[in-house]
């Protein structure tokens, strides 16, 4: 089954700290990776682990990264043909901060990815027709994820949105049109103004977003699980119990899996839970697209879970 993801790519620089330097203070910290990432590259990736043919639609820079992010994509069986080079622009790169619990703080430059532009869509339109989903995020301009998710809805193909980086600027009422979408807790507080630190917190701030016409809402919770929501339905999925070593991407490995798992059978609950134990197991290791698993490890992590 095919599957595209529109949106962005990113170099993640990944630092292990044991604390943030306070203003004026140089640390040293004990550990380091660098790894592709952004997190529609990330969605790709871990949907092409899943099993999916995907297509990716996105932009790299006029650097030193750019082959380099185009042979990953490559390397994951994912057609990278309407990943394109910006002549003016640096690629994507994060910077990640991870913490001893796991968490990460990131900061974005988003170069290239700030490019991508509804006519990159429209070119690669006869292949995103035959698509049996498109995944999108906030990496990229929002004029073209509402650009893409009027595309979606005019030639039927269902579409996810994973609204991260959480922003205000964007309009739910132009985005009401996505069949799935996919934010964390934090994400759900930004867009809503509400609370998300209880379980009714975030079911009511899910809710408030229904209210405003959005169909169906899954909030991807960490350590907590995740949430399905509905007008009529409100479904929760069990966290796979794990003890975290870097969160980094975990969202993305959620969302690539679900869409990959949901495009097979059309079970939310089924995807979910898959897509819980893909996570779960993402996070045990250190990197973003590094930590993702193949099919068999994550069996055998489901071998384990179901002993346990
Ligand atoms: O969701 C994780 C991703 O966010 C990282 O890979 C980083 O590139 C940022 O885009």
């Amino acid at each position: 089954m095919k599957l595209a993801v529109i949106g962005s790519n990113m170099v993640d620089l990944c630092a292990y700290i044991h604390r943030m330097p306070a203003p004026g203070e140089t640390l040293e910290v004990p550990d380091f990776t660098i790894g592709c990432g952004g997190k529609g590259a990330n969605q790709a990736v871990a949907a092409a682990l899943c099993g999916a043919e995907v297509t990716m639609v996105s932009k790299v820079g006029s650097d030193l990264f750019a082959d380099n992010t185009i042979e990953n994509f490559k390397k994951f069986g994912i057609d990278a043909r309407y990943v394109t080079k910006a002549s003016d622009a640096s690629s994507g790169i994060a910077s990640i901060f991870v913490d001893e619990s796991g968490q990460n703080r990131i900061l974005i430059v988003k170069g290239a990815n700030d490019l991508l532009a509804p006519a990159d869509i429209d070119a690669a339109a006869e292949d995103l027709k035959a698509c049996a989903m498109i995944i999108l995020q906030l990496e990229a301009p929002l004029a073209t994820v509402y650009h893409s998710i009027d595309f979606g809805r005019k030639h039927g193909v269902p579409v996810l949105l994973n609204p991260a980086p959480a922003t205000k600027a964007l309009e739910i009422a132009k985005v009401c049109a996505c069949d799935f979408f996919v934010p964390n807790e934090t994400e759900l507080a930004i867009l809503t103004g509400l609370p998300t630190e209880t379980m009714a917190d975030v079911e009511a701030a899910a809710k408030s977003l229904l209210v405003r016409g959005l169909k169906n809402i899954i909030v991807t919770l960490g350590g907590r699980g995740a949430l399905w929501m509905t007008q009529r339905e409100k479904q929760y999925v069990a966290p796979c119990k794990v003890t975290a070593v870097d969160t980094t991407g975990a969202g993305d490995a959620f969302i690539g899996c679900f869409a990959s798992e949901y495009a097979k059978g059309g079970d939310v609950l089924a995807a979910m839970k898959k897509a819980s134990a893909f996570a779960a197991l993402s996070v045990t290791r250190k990197g973003t697209q590094l930590s993702y698993p193949t099919q068999e490890e994550l069996a055998i992590f489901l071998q384990k879970k179901a002993a346990e």
